[in-house]
């Protein structure tokens, strides 16, 4: 058993708590006395692990986090997602604490838009607005315009006189989806989420044989060439409501990570959903980053209110503005209230 001084020195090496957690403790209760004792708010996206879904207050995709994250009276905002989620907590939060169970939870595509390069990138095109998908850095984001998310990113390309160039980062995939969906010609970064590239378009389309009637259900950020055969294309939320909504049909094949499924099941238990498979034998369709998390984690984290997101206040002031943009635009379009 580690000391907490000792636990707290590993903290930096580890990304979490290495305290030892007895394992008759009912994790499940102590996480609700800590949420009493704390004032705190778990907000869990849906690639969690469905012990961690469980215990959140609030469920979400990345706009309806963000927008709990906004409005929360709670002290402590617990953000059971990866860093960008938290940290976008902590720009709209600057008093509160907000902690990560693992503080390693990174993710590939905010990783694929290194500042420096990209800023070398807005130089060399000076005419152009930024508009930058939340799955990004606080750097990236104090170097963009306007903030979108996977469920308002084309309401708000859409905002956009045609005739501003616009640069899109990081994610191509949805740039391009986005381009094609609103006739625009954006210049995207180069980026991309390893979960939603890694699937197979032919595993997909051997499923779509096996089961005639299931519908194919994608998240944005996959290829080009599953978005083609795919009967609904949307933000997690927008997945799963999609589904809830469905009764002509009981069977669908959903292109996004695999935690998705456990709301998917609970809110339709007479529906049948099938995880699209990845183009190897691994589980590539868990987020990895996503699944350092771990219900002893959160525990641990709520406990000692360690890992803590902090950050530079110039900086979240200016990563702040985009971010508060894309909230107004939200609401202006009538997405959020
Ligand atoms: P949404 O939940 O906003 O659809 O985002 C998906 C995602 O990749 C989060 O990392
Ligand atoms: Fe990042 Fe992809 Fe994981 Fe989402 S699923 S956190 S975009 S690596």
């Amino acid at each position: 058993m580690h000391t907490l001084i000792e636990a707290e020195k590993n903290l930096a090496k580890k990304g979490f708590l290495d305290v030892e957690v007895a394992p008759s403790l009912d994790l499940f209760a102590e996480i609700e006395k800590l949420k009493k004792e704390k004032n705190a708010i778990i907000l869990a996206h849906y690639y969690q692990d469905a012990d961690i879904q469980d215990v959140a207050d609030y469920i979400g995709d990345s706009l309806g986090l963000a927008q709990e994250a906004a409005k929360t009276d709670a002290d402590m905002i617990v953000f059971a997602g990866v860093h960008f989620m938290a940290e976008t907590a902590k720009i709209l939060n600057p008093t509160k604490r907000v902690v990560l169970p693992d503080f390693n939870a990174g993710c590939s595509l905010a990783d694929s838009a290194p500042a420096k390069e990209f800023k070398a990138f807005k130089d060399a095109h000076l005419d152009h607005i930024v508009i930058s998908y939340i799955n990004c850095t606080a750097e990236i984001k104090a170097l963009s315009d306007i903030i979108c998310t996977s469920s308002n990113a084309q309401k708000i390309v859409e905002s956009i006189p045609e005739r501003q160039p616009i640069i899109f980062a990081p994610d191509k995939n949805l740039g391009a989806y986005i381009n094609k969906q609103t006739g625009r010609n954006m210049l995207l970064w180069n980026g991309s989420c390893m979960v939603h590239e890694i699937f197979s378009l032919e595993k997909i389309l051997k499923l779509k044989t096996q089961y005639p009637n299931a519908k194919l259900l994608a998240h944005p950020e996959c290829e080009e060439t599953v978005l083609k055969y795919a009967d609904f294309i949307g933000s997690t939320t927008q997945i799963l409501d999609y589904s809830k909504r469905q009764n002509s049909g009981n069977e669908f094949i959903v292109a996004t990570e695999a935690g998705i499924l456990h709301q998917m099941e609970k809110d339709s238990p007479n529906k049948h959903f099938i995880p699209a498979p990845p183009n190897n034998a691994c589980a590539c369709n868990d987020c990895p980053y996503m699944k350092m998390n771990t219900l002893e984690k959160l525990y641990l984290c709520m406990k000692y209110g360690l890992p803590e997101i902090t950050m530079d206040e110039e900086l979240r002031l200016a990563a702040k503005k985009p971010i508060e943009r894309m909230l107004e635009m939200s609401k202006a379009a009538g997405l959020i209230k």
